[in-house]
């Protein structure tokens, strides 16, 4: 195992510290700095900028100035070449970045680099993809020929979420940067480091200066002047509803287009006829993988009612034996973020003890940390569909039981929320299955498995869950906007 303070006190000395404009390092214009933390320790990890409008403004102009001249220029091979470049230079620096992603968000190492090896397969996917987006000719008549360019839509801003820091960057900036875009990334403030790390590596691999630029800072400062630029032509935003919304609102006063995933409330279904042992494995990894701040946890479990007991002593068992503790010790979980994100959890636990559900396992500290933000896993069973445990996104690491009889019931009670991220559905039965799929309200179904997807697989939500798909084919047409063109012979 990697001695973690002899790394942390490496990382320190170079921990980046401000923002990462046109290709260099820039503090604040007005000089401001906040704080990040160690959710493991709640110890100050250091001082990073805190931007506003005018930092902002500079990066969104040297996005747009660089857009429009070698960008645009550049082939889309050549833009795919650079993307692959950033794949393998990433690869190479793994270790630091999954290290530097585990003291700034608390997750266990293993998952870091799980997250870096998927932001390298999301890197070369999208620059494979560089070159193969095709307009079309259109059929318009004897004498006519038609056709469309895909064209980058400009400068875009990505406004990240703190559970997947680097994940998300990637996400959305590399389907961006294939399209020929360029990018502003607003990181959250609780995890800014491995996006400017990203950007920096950007640098080192040859993107010209200011394809890549990162301003750290709050969503209120930072956050609402990117998305309101007027430079800006597109967004792509992952996080709650409530910023959203906000968000939304924004880009239509400017009338730019939107992205957003906004998280689920997503319903594991376990029908009678179901591979228990499998449900109640893949519910582990469902409800407590990145101590369930994950916006597609399985985060509700519609178990039959003939099933109920044995999946729950499954389920919980299996919760019994994982470990809590600090990311760099490599438990099962690590922290929650932030003080912010265990007080609302915690107020979730309160609401379940308080009820009539059952409190199964977990509900509060494990008892032998001190400091940190730690939750141990949580299962509540016989959990009121109506209550606010069984309706809200908790975003931690709680499981959270419920049974039915009939198959309307199930349904009625999967698509009875305003969300509509993503739905599983467990049983042999590959009829009722699909039917299920068909009739379930949500931008992903999952049959006989839970986390089924990757780059190639476009994801998003319906209803409150978002606007717009990600990964995939689809993800890079986000960035496209088609010209028509027209010949008269
Ligand atoms: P948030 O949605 O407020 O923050 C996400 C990002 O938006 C951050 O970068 C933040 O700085 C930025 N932001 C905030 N206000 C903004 C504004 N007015 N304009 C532009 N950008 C703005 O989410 P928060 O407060 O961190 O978490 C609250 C809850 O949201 C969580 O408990 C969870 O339920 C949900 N969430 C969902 C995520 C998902 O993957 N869908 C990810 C993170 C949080
Ligand atoms: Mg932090």
């Amino acid at each position: 195992m990697t001695d973690h303070r002899h790394f942390n006190a490496e990382l320190a000395g170079r921990l980046p510290d401000r923002h990462f404009i046109d290709g260099a390092w820039e503090k604040s214009a007005n000089g401001a700095t906040f704080e990040t933390i160690d959710p493991s320790d709640e110890e100050v990890l250091g001082e990073v900028s805190r931007g506003d409008a005018s930092d902002v403004d500079a990066a969104v102009r040297a996005a747009d100035r660089v857009q429009r001249g070698a960008w645009r220029r550049l082939a889309p091979a050549e833009r795919g070449r650079l993307i692959a470049k950033l794949a393998d230079a990433l690869e190479a620096d793994a270790e630091r970045f999954a290290l530097m992603e585990t003291l700034d968000v608390g997750k266990p190492i293993k998952e870091s680099l799980g997250d870096v090896r998927g932001v390298c397969a999301t890197l070369r996917y999208n620059a494979g993809a560089a070159d193969k987006m095709e307009g079309a000719t259109i059929p318009l008549g004897f004498d006519t020929i038609d056709f469309t360019m895909l064209e980058p839509v400009g400068v875009t801003a990505h406004v990240v979420p703190w559970n997947y820091p680097l994940g998300m960057v990637a996400r959305s900036v590399a389907p961006a940067l294939a399209a020929g875009c360029t990018a502003v990334v607003k990181p959250a403030e609780q995890s800014p480091l491995t996006a400017l790390a990203f950007a920096e590596l950007c640098r080192k691999v040859g993107f010209p200066d200011g394809v890549v630029n990162v301003v750290t800072g709050y969503g209120e400062e930072a956050g609402a002047a990117l998305v309101s630029h007027p430079l800006v032509r597109g967004i792509t935003f992952t996080g709650s509803i409530e910023t959203g919304r906000k968000i939304y609102a924004n880009a239509a006063q400017g009338l730019k287009p939107a992205v957003l995933e906004l998280g689920g409330k997503n319903p594991m279904i376990v029908f009678d006829d179901a591979d228990l042992d499998r449900a109640a494995f893949d519910a582990l990894d469902g409800a407590f993988g990145n101590s369930g701040q994950v916006c597609s946890s399985s985060s509700r479990f519609l178990v039959h009612r003939s099933l109920r007991e044995a999946f729950v002593e499954k389920l919980a068992t299996g919760a019994a034996k994982l470990t809590v503790g600090r990311g760099v010790d490599n438990c099962d979980l690590g922290p929650l973020v932030s003080e912010e994100q265990y007080g609302k959890v915690f107020s979730y636990l309160d609401q379940g003890r308080s009820s009539d559900a059952r409190l199964r396992l977990g509900g509060g500290r494990p008892k032998d940390l001190g400091k940190g933000y730690f939750v141990a896993p949580t299962v509540f069973d016989g959990v009121d569909p109506g209550s606010r445990l069984a309706r809200e996104e908790i975003f931690g690491p709680v499981a959270v039981v419920m049974d039915f009889e009939t198959p309307e019931e199930a349904l009625a009670i999967a698509n009875g929320l305003g969300y509509g991220l993503v739905a599983g559905v467990y049983s042999q039965d590959i009829s009722r299955a699909l039917s299920f799929a068909r009739d379930i309200e949500a931008g992903s179904v999952w049959i006989n498995g839970w986390f089924i997807g990757g780059v190639q697989a476009p994801t998003g939500g319906i209803k409150d869950s978002g606007i717009g798909r990600e990964r995939g084919l689809p993800g890079i047409r986000n960035y496209l906007s088609i010209k028509n063109i027209g010949i008269r012979l």
